[in-house]
């Protein structure tokens, strides 16, 4: 099934400068680009973003840390996009993150966790209008 997804390399991994060796997994792993900008989110912007989470302890301090500096969102399609994306990305933690993944290879914690990938077509549906409008889609 083609499918989009919405994926992010969170402010760490910009900061580091390993954008394009994250662009560069995600196009061999299959995937390609629709969209893609850069974007500073305010903390509010991030709160709403990652809206599901509002009542977990770790809210707060992911939101100061998704709006520290500047982060890469991106629209990604291909066949099953989101758990492709997924598998590529690895577990949540880096520390339990499989070999070979990308935030095994680039996330520094179970926050700092280098990139972010939708869950399900309808988190897909939300993010991806949370950031992209149709002009901004190609392919
Ligand atoms: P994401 O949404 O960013 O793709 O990550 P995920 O599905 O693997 O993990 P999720 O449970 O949705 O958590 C969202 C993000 O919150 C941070 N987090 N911190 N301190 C903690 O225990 C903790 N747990 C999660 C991570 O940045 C995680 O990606
Ligand atoms: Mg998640």
């Amino acid at each position: 099934m083609n499918q989009s997804t919405l994926g992010i390399v969170k402010p760490d991994a910009v900061k580091t400068g390993s954008l394009g060796a994250i662009l560069k997994r995600l196009e061999a792993g299959g995937l390609t680009v629709a969209g893609l900008k850069m974007v500073h989110l305010t903390r509010e912007l991030a709160q709403g973003f990652y809206a599901v989470h509002r009542d977990r302890p770790f809210f707060d301090s992911l939101t100061d840390f998704m709006s520290e500096g500047p982060c890469v969102v991106m629209v990604l399609k291909g066949e099953n996009a989101i758990d492709r994306w997924r598998a590529l990305m690895g577990a949540t933690d880096p520390g339990q993150a499989g070999e070979g993944t990308i935030r095994k290879d680039f996330g520094q914690n179970i926050e700092r966790n280098a990139v972010h990938g939708s869950d399900s077509p309808e988190s897909a549906n939300f993010e991806i209008a949370y950031f992209f409008n149709a002009l901004e889609l190609s392919g």
